[in-house]
Protein backbone atom coordinates (compact mmCIF):
# COMPACT_ATOMS: atom_id res chain seq x y z
CA UNK A 1 0.00 0.00 0.00
CA UNK A 2 0.67 3.45 -0.21
CA UNK A 3 -1.02 5.37 3.03
CA UNK A 4 2.50 7.11 3.34
CA UNK A 5 2.51 8.39 -0.38
CA UNK A 6 4.40 11.83 -0.31
CA UNK A 7 5.04 12.18 2.99
CA UNK A 8 8.65 13.43 4.37
CA UNK A 9 9.54 11.82 7.72
CA UNK A 10 11.84 12.58 9.94
CA UNK A 11 12.52 9.69 12.22
CA UNK A 12 14.68 10.74 15.14
CA UNK A 13 16.64 8.33 17.42
CA UNK A 14 17.41 9.03 20.97
CA UNK A 15 19.36 5.98 23.21
CA UNK A 16 18.11 2.61 24.02
CA UNK A 17 17.84 -0.64 23.02
CA UNK A 18 14.74 -0.32 20.86
CA UNK A 19 16.73 1.20 18.45
CA UNK A 20 16.95 -2.06 16.98
CA UNK A 21 13.08 -1.81 16.09
CA UNK A 22 13.97 1.56 14.43
CA UNK A 23 15.75 0.17 11.51
CA UNK A 24 12.67 -2.18 10.44
CA UNK A 25 10.25 0.73 11.03
CA UNK A 26 12.67 3.17 8.54
CA UNK A 27 11.87 0.04 5.88
CA UNK A 28 8.43 -0.07 6.91
CA UNK A 29 7.77 3.39 6.31
CA UNK A 30 9.61 3.31 2.88
CA UNK A 31 7.79 0.73 1.91
CA UNK A 32 4.57 2.78 2.42
CA UNK A 33 5.78 5.65 0.33
CA UNK A 34 7.71 7.73 2.84
CA UNK A 35 10.47 9.40 1.79
CA UNK A 36 12.60 8.98 5.45
CA UNK A 37 15.31 11.10 6.89
CA UNK A 38 17.24 9.78 9.75
CA UNK A 39 18.44 12.19 12.70
CA UNK A 40 20.04 10.47 15.41
CA UNK A 41 21.34 11.05 18.93
CA UNK A 42 25.05 10.37 20.13
CA UNK A 43 23.52 8.00 22.71
CA UNK A 44 21.44 5.98 19.97
CA UNK A 45 24.53 5.68 17.88
CA UNK A 46 25.88 3.67 20.03
CA UNK A 47 23.04 1.06 19.89
CA UNK A 48 22.80 0.94 16.16
CA UNK A 49 25.26 2.68 13.54
CA UNK A 50 24.17 5.40 11.18
CA UNK A 51 25.51 3.48 8.30
CA UNK A 52 22.48 0.49 9.33
CA UNK A 53 20.13 3.91 9.14
CA UNK A 54 21.77 5.33 5.62
CA UNK A 55 21.44 2.01 3.81
CA UNK A 56 17.97 1.89 5.10
CA UNK A 57 16.84 5.31 4.06
CA UNK A 58 18.88 5.86 1.22
CA UNK A 59 20.11 9.39 2.80
CA UNK A 60 23.01 9.93 5.11
CA UNK A 61 22.22 10.72 8.20
CA UNK A 62 22.40 13.58 10.30
CA UNK A 63 23.72 13.79 14.00
CA UNK A 64 25.12 17.15 14.57
CA UNK A 65 24.33 20.77 14.84
CA UNK A 66 28.03 21.08 13.65
CA UNK A 67 26.94 19.48 9.96
CA UNK A 68 28.94 21.72 7.56
CA UNK A 69 26.85 19.24 4.73
CA UNK A 70 24.44 21.84 4.99
CA UNK A 71 25.32 25.42 2.69
CA UNK A 72 23.74 27.94 5.42
CA UNK A 73 25.15 25.66 8.56
CA UNK A 74 21.56 25.32 9.50
CA UNK A 75 20.56 21.63 9.88
CA UNK A 76 17.40 22.29 12.42
CA UNK A 77 16.15 24.38 10.39
CA UNK A 78 16.20 23.18 7.06
CA UNK A 79 15.59 19.23 8.58
CA UNK A 80 12.49 20.83 10.75
CA UNK A 81 10.44 22.70 7.73
CA UNK A 82 11.07 20.28 5.12
CA UNK A 83 9.56 17.37 7.05
CA UNK A 84 5.28 16.67 7.01
CA UNK A 85 5.97 14.70 10.45
CA UNK A 86 9.13 14.28 13.05
CA UNK A 87 8.73 10.89 14.65
CA UNK A 88 11.30 10.26 17.39
CA UNK A 89 11.49 6.34 17.80
CA UNK A 90 12.74 5.52 20.32
CA UNK A 91 11.94 8.34 22.56
CA UNK A 92 14.29 8.00 25.92
CA UNK A 93 13.34 9.34 29.17
CA UNK A 94 16.12 11.54 29.46
CA UNK A 95 14.85 12.77 25.56
CA UNK A 96 11.35 13.22 26.89
CA UNK A 97 12.75 14.81 29.78
CA UNK A 98 14.93 17.02 27.28
CA UNK A 99 11.80 18.23 25.19
CA UNK A 100 10.00 19.27 27.88
CA UNK A 101 12.53 21.87 28.72
CA UNK A 102 13.18 23.04 25.61
CA UNK A 103 16.72 21.73 25.92
CA UNK A 104 19.14 22.08 22.93
CA UNK A 105 22.54 21.22 23.17
CA UNK A 106 22.24 18.54 20.21
CA UNK A 107 20.99 18.56 16.83
CA UNK A 108 17.88 16.61 17.90
CA UNK A 109 16.34 18.24 20.41
CA UNK A 110 17.53 21.27 18.66
CA UNK A 111 15.39 20.30 15.54
CA UNK A 112 11.99 19.44 17.53
CA UNK A 113 12.47 22.88 19.13
CA UNK A 114 13.40 24.57 16.19
CA UNK A 115 10.18 22.98 14.55
CA UNK A 116 7.39 24.96 13.21
CA UNK A 117 4.79 24.00 16.21
CA UNK A 118 1.94 24.75 13.62
CA UNK A 119 2.60 22.77 10.78
CA UNK A 120 5.25 20.43 11.58
CA UNK A 121 3.62 17.34 14.00
CA UNK A 122 5.79 16.00 16.77
CA UNK A 123 5.23 12.38 17.55
CA UNK A 124 6.40 10.39 20.14
CA UNK A 125 6.92 6.23 20.61
CA UNK A 126 8.72 6.10 24.52
CA UNK A 127 10.86 3.12 25.31
CA UNK A 128 12.11 2.29 28.88
CA UNK A 129 12.33 -0.08 31.60
CA UNK A 130 8.98 -0.08 33.23
CA UNK A 131 10.17 1.64 36.55
CA UNK A 132 11.40 4.66 34.37
CA UNK A 133 8.05 4.79 32.74
CA UNK A 134 5.90 4.25 35.57
CA UNK A 135 7.92 7.04 37.54
CA UNK A 136 5.92 10.07 38.33
CA UNK A 137 8.39 12.14 36.62
CA UNK A 138 7.76 10.19 33.61
CA UNK A 139 4.31 10.47 33.70
CA UNK A 140 4.24 13.80 34.14
CA UNK A 141 6.46 14.90 31.40
CA UNK A 142 4.31 12.67 29.05
CA UNK A 143 1.15 14.54 29.91
CA UNK A 144 3.33 17.98 29.69
CA UNK A 145 4.64 16.70 26.52
CA UNK A 146 1.02 16.58 25.21
CA UNK A 147 -0.26 20.21 26.23
CA UNK A 148 2.72 21.11 24.48
CA UNK A 149 1.42 19.78 21.44
CA UNK A 150 3.60 16.14 20.87
CA UNK A 151 1.13 13.34 20.01
CA UNK A 152 2.71 10.06 22.34
CA UNK A 153 2.21 6.82 20.57
CA UNK A 154 2.28 4.91 23.62
CA UNK A 155 3.97 1.89 24.63
CA UNK A 156 3.27 -1.85 24.66
CA UNK A 157 3.47 -4.18 27.42
CA UNK A 158 5.81 -7.60 28.09
CA UNK A 159 9.66 -8.43 28.18
CA UNK A 160 11.92 -5.68 28.42
CA UNK A 161 15.86 -6.22 27.47
CA UNK A 162 16.52 -5.81 31.19
CA UNK A 163 14.63 -8.74 31.86
CA UNK A 164 11.88 -7.64 33.54
CA UNK A 165 8.68 -7.73 32.39
CA UNK A 166 5.86 -4.86 32.31
CA UNK A 167 4.89 -1.39 30.64
CA UNK A 168 7.51 0.51 28.52
CA UNK A 169 8.36 -1.57 25.61
CA UNK A 170 8.55 0.58 22.21
CA UNK A 171 5.53 -0.25 20.24
CA UNK A 172 6.94 -2.67 17.15
CA UNK A 173 7.50 -1.06 13.75
CA UNK A 174 3.98 -2.12 12.25
CA UNK A 175 2.24 -0.53 15.19
CA UNK A 176 3.86 2.91 15.06
CA UNK A 177 3.47 2.58 11.15
CA UNK A 178 -0.46 2.28 11.61
CA UNK A 179 -0.40 4.88 14.31
CA UNK A 180 1.37 7.10 11.91
CA UNK A 181 -0.97 6.80 8.89
CA UNK A 182 -3.94 6.71 11.08
CA UNK A 183 -2.36 10.51 12.40
CA UNK A 184 -2.71 12.16 8.72
CA UNK A 185 -6.06 10.45 8.26
CA UNK A 186 -8.76 13.40 8.90
CA UNK A 187 -10.77 13.18 11.84
CA UNK A 188 -14.27 13.14 10.28
CA UNK A 189 -15.97 10.98 13.16
CA UNK A 190 -14.01 12.61 16.05
CA UNK A 191 -15.95 11.79 19.30
CA UNK A 192 -18.37 9.26 17.62
CA UNK A 193 -19.40 5.55 18.44
CA UNK A 194 -18.97 3.12 15.14
CA UNK A 195 -20.27 -0.03 15.62
CA UNK A 196 -19.01 -2.94 13.24
CA UNK A 197 -19.43 -6.40 12.65
CA UNK A 198 -17.31 -8.47 9.86
CA UNK A 199 -16.21 -11.97 8.90
CA UNK A 200 -18.87 -15.11 9.11
CA UNK A 201 -20.33 -16.65 12.11
CA UNK A 202 -20.38 -20.12 12.82
CA UNK A 203 -23.27 -22.12 13.61
CA UNK A 204 -22.47 -25.25 15.21
CA UNK A 205 -24.37 -28.86 14.41
CA UNK A 206 -22.37 -30.51 17.28
CA UNK A 207 -19.37 -29.98 19.67
CA UNK A 208 -16.92 -30.29 16.39
CA UNK A 209 -18.64 -29.47 13.16
CA UNK A 210 -20.86 -26.34 12.04
CA UNK A 211 -21.54 -24.05 8.74
CA UNK A 212 -20.29 -21.02 8.05
CA UNK A 213 -19.28 -19.14 5.01
CA UNK A 214 -16.10 -18.03 3.39
CA UNK A 215 -15.67 -14.57 4.57
CA UNK A 216 -12.65 -13.45 5.65
CA UNK A 217 -13.93 -10.47 7.25
CA UNK A 218 -11.26 -7.99 5.87
CA UNK A 219 -13.88 -5.76 4.28
CA UNK A 220 -15.19 -5.35 8.00
CA UNK A 221 -11.53 -5.00 9.14
CA UNK A 222 -10.85 -2.15 7.14
CA UNK A 223 -13.93 0.02 8.11
CA UNK A 224 -13.41 -0.90 11.64
CA UNK A 225 -9.55 1.04 11.07
CA UNK A 226 -10.87 3.67 8.83
CA UNK A 227 -13.56 4.65 11.58
CA UNK A 228 -10.47 4.75 13.98
CA UNK A 229 -8.25 6.29 12.10
CA UNK A 230 -11.12 9.25 11.54
CA UNK A 231 -10.87 9.71 15.42
CA UNK A 232 -13.68 6.93 16.35
CA UNK A 233 -14.54 4.93 19.27
CA UNK A 234 -14.72 1.44 17.15
CA UNK A 235 -16.47 -1.83 18.59
CA UNK A 236 -15.51 -4.49 15.98
CA UNK A 237 -18.24 -7.75 16.30
CA UNK A 238 -16.11 -10.66 14.63
CA UNK A 239 -17.20 -13.51 13.96
CA UNK A 240 -14.69 -16.57 13.61
CA UNK A 241 -11.39 -14.84 11.59
CA UNK A 242 -8.16 -14.81 12.35
CA UNK A 243 -7.46 -11.11 11.25
CA UNK A 244 -5.13 -9.12 13.94
CA UNK A 245 -7.29 -6.17 15.70
CA UNK A 246 -7.23 -2.67 14.17
CA UNK A 247 -4.99 -0.69 16.35
CA UNK A 248 -7.31 1.45 19.14
CA UNK A 249 -10.19 -0.68 18.07
CA UNK A 250 -12.03 -2.56 20.55
CA UNK A 251 -13.00 -6.56 19.26
CA UNK A 252 -15.33 -8.72 20.44
CA UNK A 253 -15.18 -12.29 19.13
CA UNK A 254 -18.46 -14.01 18.74
CA UNK A 255 -18.92 -17.75 16.58
CA UNK A 256 -22.96 -17.91 15.96
CA UNK A 257 -25.45 -15.33 14.60
CA UNK A 258 -27.50 -15.43 18.08
CA UNK A 259 -23.83 -14.00 19.76
CA UNK A 260 -23.17 -11.82 17.10
CA UNK A 261 -26.93 -10.41 17.88
CA UNK A 262 -26.79 -9.76 21.36
CA UNK A 263 -23.39 -8.64 21.55
CA UNK A 264 -24.63 -5.81 18.67
CA UNK A 265 -27.87 -4.90 20.62
CA UNK A 266 -25.51 -4.71 23.81
CA UNK A 267 -23.44 -2.17 21.99
CA UNK A 268 -26.31 -0.42 19.85
CA UNK A 269 -27.30 1.55 23.14
CA UNK A 270 -24.01 3.73 22.60
CA UNK A 271 -23.40 3.73 19.03
CA UNK A 272 -23.90 6.27 16.71
CA UNK A 273 -23.08 4.35 13.26
CA UNK A 274 -23.53 0.85 13.00
CA UNK A 275 -22.20 -1.03 9.40
CA UNK A 276 -22.70 -4.59 8.88
CA UNK A 277 -20.40 -6.48 6.75
CA UNK A 278 -20.81 -9.50 8.52
CA UNK A 279 -21.73 -12.63 6.71
CA UNK A 280 -24.48 -14.45 9.07
CA UNK A 281 -24.89 -17.27 8.23
CA UNK A 282 -29.14 -17.34 7.50
CA UNK A 283 -30.18 -20.44 9.22
CA UNK A 284 -28.84 -22.39 11.89
CA UNK A 285 -28.94 -25.97 12.88
CA UNK A 286 -32.70 -26.30 14.69
CA UNK A 287 -31.17 -28.81 17.32
CA UNK A 288 -27.41 -28.57 17.63
CA UNK A 289 -26.23 -31.99 19.24
CA UNK A 290 -24.64 -31.76 22.57
CA UNK A 291 -22.56 -34.44 21.89
CA UNK A 292 -20.72 -35.61 18.20
CA UNK A 293 -22.93 -37.17 15.89
CA UNK A 294 -21.59 -40.24 15.40
CA UNK A 295 -21.01 -42.35 12.35
CA UNK A 296 -22.24 -45.85 13.42
CA UNK A 297 -21.93 -47.79 10.17
CA UNK A 298 -25.22 -48.27 9.70
CA UNK A 299 -25.35 -46.10 6.52
CA UNK A 300 -28.21 -43.97 7.97
CA UNK A 301 -27.13 -40.01 7.65
CA UNK A 302 -28.24 -37.32 10.03
CA UNK A 303 -31.15 -35.49 9.22
CA UNK A 304 -30.15 -31.87 9.49
CA UNK A 305 -33.26 -29.50 10.19
CA UNK A 306 -32.47 -25.71 10.03
CA UNK A 307 -33.97 -22.40 11.54
CA UNK A 308 -34.13 -18.89 9.99
CA UNK A 309 -31.32 -16.59 11.89
CA UNK A 310 -32.19 -13.45 13.36
CA UNK A 311 -31.54 -10.54 10.99
CA UNK A 312 -28.75 -8.13 12.82
CA UNK A 313 -29.28 -5.77 10.69
CA UNK A 314 -32.61 -5.09 10.21
CA UNK A 315 -33.28 -5.90 14.17
CA UNK A 316 -30.70 -2.58 14.80
CA UNK A 317 -32.31 -0.87 11.86
CA UNK A 318 -35.59 -0.79 13.52
CA UNK A 319 -34.63 0.24 16.90
CA UNK A 320 -35.79 3.23 18.36
CA UNK A 321 -31.91 4.96 18.04
CA UNK A 322 -32.29 3.67 14.57
CA UNK A 323 -36.04 5.23 13.89
CA UNK A 324 -35.22 8.50 15.53
CA UNK A 325 -32.12 9.49 13.64
CA UNK A 326 -29.60 8.19 16.56
CA UNK A 327 -28.00 4.92 15.02
CA UNK A 328 -27.10 6.09 11.44
CA UNK A 329 -27.37 2.29 10.01
CA UNK A 330 -25.17 1.18 7.21
CA UNK A 331 -25.99 -2.18 4.94
CA UNK A 332 -23.91 -4.66 3.11
CA UNK A 333 -25.03 -6.51 0.03
CA UNK A 334 -22.61 -9.24 -1.42
CA UNK A 335 -24.30 -10.43 -4.94
CA UNK A 336 -23.34 -12.08 -7.91
CA UNK A 337 -25.31 -10.07 -10.72
CA UNK A 338 -27.82 -6.87 -11.20
CA UNK A 339 -25.86 -5.34 -8.59
CA UNK A 340 -27.96 -2.15 -8.49
CA UNK A 341 -31.59 -3.22 -8.43
CA UNK A 342 -30.76 -6.03 -5.88
CA UNK A 343 -29.10 -3.21 -3.81
CA UNK A 344 -32.20 -0.76 -3.58
CA UNK A 345 -34.10 -3.54 -3.00
CA UNK A 346 -32.07 -4.92 -0.08
CA UNK A 347 -32.16 -1.12 1.27
CA UNK A 348 -35.57 -0.98 1.40
CA UNK A 349 -35.97 -4.50 2.94
CA UNK A 350 -33.58 -3.65 5.67
CA UNK A 351 -34.94 -0.25 6.47
CA UNK A 352 -31.68 1.44 6.35
CA UNK A 353 -30.43 4.99 4.69
CA UNK A 354 -27.17 3.35 3.12
CA UNK A 355 -26.75 0.31 1.59
CA UNK A 356 -23.25 -0.87 -0.21
CA UNK A 357 -23.36 -3.45 -2.79
CA UNK A 358 -20.47 -5.52 -3.94
CA UNK A 359 -20.06 -8.70 -6.38
CA UNK A 360 -19.31 -11.42 -4.01
CA UNK A 361 -17.01 -13.71 -6.04
CA UNK A 362 -15.15 -10.86 -7.11
CA UNK A 363 -14.00 -9.83 -3.57
CA UNK A 364 -14.20 -13.39 -1.28
CA UNK A 365 -10.82 -13.24 0.34
CA UNK A 366 -9.10 -10.51 -1.60
CA UNK A 367 -7.77 -7.26 -0.45
CA UNK A 368 -9.21 -5.17 -2.85
CA UNK A 369 -13.00 -4.88 -3.94
CA UNK A 370 -15.36 -2.23 -5.83
CA UNK A 371 -18.36 -0.89 -4.09
CA UNK A 372 -21.90 0.56 -4.98
CA UNK A 373 -23.41 3.52 -2.79
CA UNK A 374 -26.94 3.22 -2.40
CA UNK A 375 -29.12 5.61 -1.05
CA UNK A 376 -32.25 7.52 -1.36
CA UNK A 377 -30.84 10.43 -3.47
CA UNK A 378 -28.95 7.81 -5.83
CA UNK A 379 -26.32 5.35 -6.13
CA UNK A 380 -22.45 6.25 -6.77
CA UNK A 381 -19.66 3.86 -7.44
CA UNK A 382 -16.20 3.65 -5.83
CA UNK A 383 -14.14 1.85 -8.34
CA UNK A 384 -12.14 -0.99 -7.35
CA UNK A 385 -9.22 -0.07 -4.95
CA UNK A 386 -8.02 -1.54 -1.99
CA UNK A 387 -10.43 -2.45 1.29
CA UNK A 388 -8.35 -0.40 3.19
CA UNK A 389 -8.95 3.00 0.28
CA UNK A 390 -12.43 1.98 0.02
CA UNK A 391 -13.07 2.03 3.77
CA UNK A 392 -11.72 5.34 4.06
CA UNK A 393 -14.22 6.80 0.96
CA UNK A 394 -16.95 4.77 2.66
CA UNK A 395 -16.29 6.34 6.48
CA UNK A 396 -15.59 9.78 4.77
CA UNK A 397 -19.10 9.47 2.66
CA UNK A 398 -20.89 8.13 5.92
CA UNK A 399 -19.11 11.50 7.40
CA UNK A 400 -20.93 13.42 4.87
CA UNK A 401 -24.32 11.94 5.51
CA UNK A 402 -23.93 13.05 9.19
CA UNK A 403 -23.13 16.77 7.94
CA UNK A 404 -19.35 16.18 8.34
CA UNK A 405 -16.88 17.73 5.78
CA UNK A 406 -13.20 17.76 6.09
O1 LIG B 1 -30.04 -10.41 3.56
P1 LIG B 1 -28.60 -10.35 3.32
O2 LIG B 1 -27.81 -11.38 4.13
O3 LIG B 1 -28.19 -10.38 1.90
O4 LIG B 1 -28.18 -8.92 3.86
C1 LIG B 1 -26.88 -8.51 3.97
C2 LIG B 1 -26.76 -7.41 5.02
O5 LIG B 1 -27.52 -7.71 6.18
C3 LIG B 1 -25.35 -7.29 5.53
O6 LIG B 1 -25.17 -5.94 5.93
C4 LIG B 1 -25.34 -8.22 6.70
O7 LIG B 1 -24.31 -7.92 7.64
C5 LIG B 1 -26.70 -8.03 7.29
N1 LIG B 1 -27.27 -9.23 7.92
C6 LIG B 1 -27.45 -9.27 9.29
N2 LIG B 1 -28.02 -10.37 9.88
C7 LIG B 1 -28.43 -11.41 9.13
C8 LIG B 1 -28.25 -11.40 7.74
C9 LIG B 1 -27.66 -10.28 7.16
O8 LIG B 1 -27.06 -8.31 9.97
N3 LIG B 1 -28.98 -12.46 9.72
Amino acid sequence: MNDLMGKHIVLGLSGGIACYKSAELCRALIKEGATVQVVMTEAAEHFITPVTMQALSGRSVYGSQWDAREPNNMPHINLSREADAILVAPCSADFMAKLLHGGADELLSLMCLARPIDRVPLLLAPAMNREMWAHPATQRNMAQLQQDGAAILGVGSGDQACGETGDGRMLEPEQLLEDLVAFFQPKLLAGKRVLVTAGPTFEAIDPVRGITNLSSGKMGFAIARAAREAGAQVTLVAGPVALATPRGVDRINVRSALQMLAACEAQAPRADIFVATAAVADWRAADASEQKIKKDGSGLVPQLRFTENPDILHTLAQGERARNGALFCVGFAAESHDLLANAQAKRARKGVPLLVGNIGPATFGLDDNQLLLVDAQGSRELPRASKQVLGRQLIAEIARRLGRHE
